[in-house]
């Protein structure tokens, strides 16, 4: 289908998590009928936008720094005649809006997480210049019905917001501030945009939440949702993140084993492996229940590929805690998970604590981490080596005649084959694994 040119350029630049980059998209689509077509490169651009992640120091300062160079792409914009509208949206724009106008006059509008749909509106009243910069509080089903039902698709996977917030407040998180409650979207309007996916050609969703297993939009929870949405004709593959041990309940876990489109891959954070860490970060769980349930878990799904985020450095880690947790990722079996330094949040609890961890000792924690984790996803990915897997093809490879797609278990495959088969789920034989991902030859279908 060919479109007519969009007379203006829109740049998009997304920091942080799968959310995010479903918020981004999102913004495209909410932005595409003004006429505002996307471009990778911001020199230039009529409307750039960041959209922003607040979870750890580092990644609020390169906002500030992107900030920078933007604002100097405007400045040369400006000396051209033109004109350069300046949105920074997302996490860091909920908790820091006022302070993001004082550090950088170059930004227009300032957007929170909920209030993206209103871009178009609050850069027209910006112009007007009324004074309405900041935007933020809004409920999240407001913005769900404002944005169009439409969704421009660019591969066979995508993403599909069903819950957004949380109400567990860990003690070193700000997503309970800057994304605010536990909120499901209704099963309803989940299903409509899935259908509108899989009609342009999506064959995997990957549903996404802050607490997606927390879902309550429809009966069953998260579990009634995937078993609604494994029926849509077209929807073969469904994943979702990211899973509180918490609510990860009976229903959901029988689903794992029941229903073939429910890939085998579960992002279950834990964050630490010690009792007294996992206490004063306020998780609701021990390292003993969370290893119980793993077992569960695997008795419903045997060859479930584990992954999870584990943070080092929380004030009050000893060595003795931090061997617990080195221990407790010796006993789970990683296939893949995130490693953090613990990062002072200000406004959150921990931030607040005593026995803060010198930088160091988060570093040496986190090398030694790292290496352990780095074996368990080797060894993950060797083990699939010899098996014949199914495998979605995505996109063209790297070098001409290659094929990438994804495995059962989330692991890039490389495969020599035509890119006709570009959306198709197809047998592979893995020949060989690296630590980060697979290579494998088609192996011909049989009846
Ligand atoms: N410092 C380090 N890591 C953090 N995370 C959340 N807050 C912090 C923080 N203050 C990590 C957690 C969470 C992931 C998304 O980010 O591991 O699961
Ligand atoms: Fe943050 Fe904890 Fe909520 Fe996850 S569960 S978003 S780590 S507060």
């Amino acid at each position: 289908m060919t479109q007519s040119a969009p007379e203006k350029r829109l740049y998009i630049k997304t920091y942080g998590c799968q959310m995010n980059v479903y918020d981004s998209e999102r913004m495209a689509d909410v932005l595409r009928p003004l006429g505002y077509g996307v471009t990778n490169d911001p020199e230039g651009a009529d409307l750039v936008v960041l959209n922003t992640c607040h979870i750890r120091e580092k990644a609020t300062e390169k906002v500030y720094s992107e900030l920078g160079q933007i604002k100097l792409m405007k400045s040369r914009k400006a000396e051209a005649g033109g004109t350069m509208n300046v949105v920074v949206a997302g996490c860091v724009a909920q908790a820091e809006g006022a302070e993001i106008m004082r550090r950088q006059p170059a930004v227009d509008l300032v957007v929170g997480p909920q209030a993206y749909h209103q871009i178009p509106e609050l850069i027209a009243k910006a112009h007007r210049a009324t004074g309405e910069r900041l935007s933020a509080d809004f409920a999240p089903d407001e913005k769900f019905d404002a944005l169009p039902a439409d969704r421009q698709v660019t591969g066979v996977t995508a993403f599909l917001t069903v819950q957004e917030g949380c109400d567990k407040f860990c003690t070193f998180c700000v997503v309970p501030y800057t994304r605010g409650g536990e909120w499901s979207r209704p099963a309803d309007a989940i299903l409509a945009e899935a259908r509108v996916l899989a009609d342009k050609g999506v064959r995997e969703v990957t549903l996404l939440g802050q607490n997606v297993n927390a879902y309550d939009g429809c009966e069953g929870g998260l579990a009634g949702l995937v078993r609604k949405l494994a029926k849509i004709d077209g929807v073969d593959r469904i994943r979702y993140t990211t899973s509180h041990p918490r609510d990860m309940d009976e229903a959901l876990i029988a689903a794992h084993g029941e229903l073939p489109e429910l890939m085998p891959y579960l992002h279950l954070p834990v964050q630490a492996g010690s009792d007294k860490i996992l206490k004063a970060m306020n998780r609701a769980h021990t390292a003993e229940s969370y290893i119980r349930l793993i077992e569960k878990i695997r008795a419903a799904r045997p060859d479930i590929a584990i992954s999870g985020d584990l943070i080092v450095g929380f004030p009050g880690e000893r060595d003795g805690d931090f061997e617990a947790t080195m221990n407790l990722v010796r006993e789970v079996g990683y296939a893949a998970c995130f490693s953090f330094k613990y990062s002072r949040r200000p406004g959150t609890p921990a931030s607040a604590m005593p026995g803060q961890v010198a930088e160091e000792l988060k570093d040496e924690r986190l090398q030694r981490l790292n290496a352990l984790l780095g074996e368990q996803q080797q060894a993950f990915n060797e083990s699939v080596v010899g098996r014949v897997a199914p495998v979605l093809i995505e996109k063209p490879g790297r070098h001409a005649g290659q094929i990438g797609g994804r495995s059962p278990w989330l692991q890039p495959v490389h495969i020599d084959g035509p890119e006709s088969l570009i959306g198709r789920i197809v047998p592979v034989r893995i020949d060989a694994a690296t630590r980060n991902s697979l290579s494998g030859s088609l192996v011909p279908e049989t009846a």
